[in-house]
């Protein structure tokens, strides 16, 4: 199918007939084309679903969560690295001479059911999902003309996981489908025999890494792609801005899709789509550009642990505060889930996941299609975030703490007299506020006992006409 699912989407239901027609009035209407360089490229206006999205989920799958031990890096650091825990680890529970393409067999899958992974990720309040399609091991978890014997349809579980995740997401859900996608392999001999060669041969980018992306987007139709791991290799070598190129003029998501930053040495937080600039990137002023925080739920993996402690794992606390800072900073959320070898999304990943949807089901209104207002942070109450929605005249103001004194003061907005009105998210009735000399505003919380709190963790005052 050659149109924009996005599109399709909102259309279908009420033009089915029109829609061919509607596709080429919205073709003819594109005048730019996007030439294969970091200056045209770069000047595309990012599709505006996904600022207005703000959080999404990161799932890192791979044959990393067999032994789902230490970290996704599982195999550069126990055979190249080998580092001691990692070495002891194989030692001790696997036979000797095991490598890890035997691990391939053991990603069963056997409890993946793509429809209940988009319910519960239809819960969390996200609005998009990004897949590891193929990490840095190589190995793809879709049906791959270019990875052959070494993806999730020949070996394991002989599913096309990519594949039943789309569908599940695009049938179940209101979610936008990403994939991420690794350009280099540690071990491939295509990828190091051009390392040796100082990347002046292109084997590995032009037989692998590209026809892979090509194929990737056609087949799935991504409406973000999340590329990662230049190994070092410039983008020249990649061809990323050829890819590109295409990717924005001519690929069936070529309306919609989005891109990142990490498209070669020196790219990150400088050329592409959104940036990325670092994992867990959240730095806490506004960033004049569209950015991301990929964050992880267990501070210490991407991929899942089995030895993770519950205090490794982040509290809903600290991940609401995340999302609220990110959002009035700019940024989007992409938050990291690593399912199980076998299929799951383990309980406590699910609960956080579900927490942050109650949260939002009260509190969206200040995240979701939001901008960032002239503060991001008040100075006078430390931990009181500021989102925006101009248009209507209304100011966020979420705090992370209830105040004991059951008052909050406030010295960046400015009320105004016979206009401003202060309302709680998920409490009906007005507060009252005061408006302070040299400082902004002071509001009355109402007197509310933890059972009748509209939601638990951080709440948002909602300010209509201050300044
Ligand atoms: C590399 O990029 C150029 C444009 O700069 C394009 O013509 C060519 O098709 C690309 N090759 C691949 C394999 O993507
Ligand atoms: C925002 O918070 C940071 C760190 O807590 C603080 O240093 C800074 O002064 C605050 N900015 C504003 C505008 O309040």
């Amino acid at each position: 199918m050659a149109v924009v699912p996005g599109v399709w989407r909102a259309l279908s239901s009420s033009l089915l007939v029109a829609a061919p027609v509607i596709i080429l009035l919205l073709g003819s209407g594109r005048a730019t084309v996007y030439e294969p360089t970091w200056d045209s490229l770069d000047a595309r206006p990012l599709p505006a679903w996904f600022d207005e999205a703000k959080f999404g989920i990161f799932i890192h799958w791979g044959l990393f969560s067999v032994p789902s031990f230490g970290s996704e890096w599982f195999w550069w650091y126990w055979q190249k690295q080998q580092q001691s825990c990692y070495v002891r680890f194989m030692k001790a529970n696997y036979p000797p001479g095991f490598s890890y393409e035997d691990f391939g067999p053991l990603f069963t899958a056997e409890f993946y059911d793509a429809n209940q992974w988009a319910d519960v990720l239809q819960e969390s309040g996200a609005k998009y999902v990004v897949l590891t399609s193929k990490h840095h091991e190589g190995f793809s978890l879709w049906e791959s003309k270019y990875s052959w014997n070494w993806n999730s349809v020949d070996v394991g579980p002989k599913r096309d996981i990519v594949a039943e995740l789309a569908t599940a997401i695009r049938s179940k859900t209101n979610l936008r489908f990403g994939v991420y996608h690794s350009l280099f392999e540690w071990f491939n001999p295509l990828f190091l025999s051009d390392a040796n060669s100082l990347f002046k041969t292109r084997m590995f980018s032009f037989t692998k890494s590209l026809p892979e992306l090509y194929e990737l987007v056609i087949k799935y139709q991504p409406e973000i792609v999340w590329s990662d791991g230049d190994g070092d290799a410039p983008d020249s070598y990649w061809n990323s801005t050829g890819f590109l190129a295409w990717l924005y003029n001519e690929s069936p998501v070529r309306d919609t899709v989005v891109t990142n930053d990490r498209w070669g040495q020196g790219c990150i937080c400088k050329h592409g789509g959104y940036y990325t600039c670092a994992d867990r990137y959240n730095p806490g002023h506004l960033i004049n550009h569209k950015w991301e925080n990929c964050l992880t739920i267990d501070k210490k993996s991407w991929g899942y642990r089995r030895n993770a402690k519950i205090q490794d794992y982040l509290t809903i606390e600290e991940l609401v505060q995340q999302l609220v800072e990110t959002v009035s900073c700019g940024g989007n959320l992409l938050l990291n889930i690593g399912p199980t070898r076998d299929g799951l999304i383990m309980p406590i990943f699910e609960e956080r996941l579900r927490q942050l949807g109650s949260w939002l089901k009260v509190n969206g209104e200040a995240i979701y299609n939001t901008v960032p207002w002239k503060a991001q942070n008040d100075t006078a109450t430390p931990g009181v975030w500021y989102t925006s929605k101009p248009e209507d005249n209304i100011v966020y103001a979420i705090f992370l703490k209830w105040p004991a004194a059951g008052c909050i003061t406030l010295d960046q907005p400015y009320a105004r007299a016979e206009q401003t009105q202060v309302t709680l998210l998920g409490y009906s009735t007005s507060l009252k506020w005061i408006s302070l000399d040299k400082q902004g505003m002071m509001v009355s919380l109402p007197q509310l006992n933890s059972a009748q709190l509209p939601c638990r963790w951080t709440w948002v005052l909602k300010l209509s006409h201050v300044v």
